[in-house]
């Protein structure tokens, strides 16, 4: 099972790491046998296994089911779970709610948000709980930051968010991830922490990992795709492959064609 010494080792060497979300077992099963190297049952379930139109929603107890759901599915890959909107606002709450989310199989716990979390890092880290922090588009702050869009445009908001870094580094961040900010600022700080591995999307290609959202990268999303999405269905089976499996099932239990002798049990009675 990959663990956070192996991505600290990853990054060492020069070798990139993969990681994608998950919410269930079947999924996560097939990351493994693709040997994604991480995975992250991210709040983003609100939108595209809740229907929901943004993670705000999304609960503690949600992240917990879905997190057992993929550790069962997947021996392999390192677990980061999201703790949900609202859900660390106090240390208390932090503290209750990693645990409902470790105990439910996630190595490492992820949290949005900047400097002012420092002290949540460092009491987390303190007790056993690898802390990720997500900065750049925070999607829990979306009315906040007005939308989703590109974060740390000028240098002024850059050095701002990199001072962010540095102080939830020294807290004892195990992992930082960085969403939707300038390719040159991902470089920056992937460069600035030699032992803390950076995750990225939309952050350029020199970050130590990049992350996706599983079902961008399937082409699954129906709605507005972001820009850093790319739709690797489309490249390897075609753009409606699942769908035309789909549409192929209901034709062929309309003519009949499913299910054939070898899908159905014949017994004389
Ligand atoms: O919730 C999520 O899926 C995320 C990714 C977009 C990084 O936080």
């Amino acid at each position: 099972m990959i663990s956070l010494s192996d991505l600290r080792q990853f990054k060492q060497q020069g070798r990139k790491f993969s990681c994608l979300t998950c919410y269930d077992a079947s999924m996560a099963k097939a990351m493994e046998l693709a040997e994604v190297d991480t995975i992250l049952i991210g709040d983003s379930l609100g939108m595209a296994i809740q229907g929901r139109d943004s993670t705000l929603p999304v609960t503690v107890e949600d992240m917990a089911y879905h997190t057992a759901a993929v550790r069962r599915g997947n021996q392999h890959a390192l677990i980061m779970t999201d703790l949900p909107f609202m859900s660390y606002a106090t240390l208390n709450d932090a503290l209750h709610n990693s645990r409902l989310v470790m105990q439910a199989g996630a190595q490492v716990i992820k949290i949005e948000g900047g400097a002012w979390l420092s002290e949540t890092v460092s009491v987390l880290t303190r007790n056993g709980v690898p802390v990720c922090v997500h900065l750049g588009l925070t999607p829990q702050s979306v009315h906040v930051l007005g939308g989703y869009k590109l974060q740390a445009k000028t240098r002024e908001a850059a050095d701002q968010l990199i001072a962010d870094c540095k102080a939830v580094v020294e807290a004892g961040a195990a992992l930082l991830l960085l969403e939707c900010v300038p390719a040159q600022l991902g470089q920056e700080i992937a460069e600035l922490f030699p032992t803390v591995p950076v995750i990225g999307i939309g952050a350029g290609v020199a970050t130590d990992g990049q992350v996706l959202v599983v079902q961008d990268m399937l082409g699954l999303t129906f709605g507005k795709v972001a820009r850093f999405v790319r739709n690797f269905m489309k490249e390897q089976a075609g753009e409606t492959a699942i769908m035309d499996a789909f549409k192929a099932y209901h034709v062929a239990v309309l003519d009949q064609s499913f299910p054939a002798k070898e899908h159905t049990f014949q017994v004389e009675l």
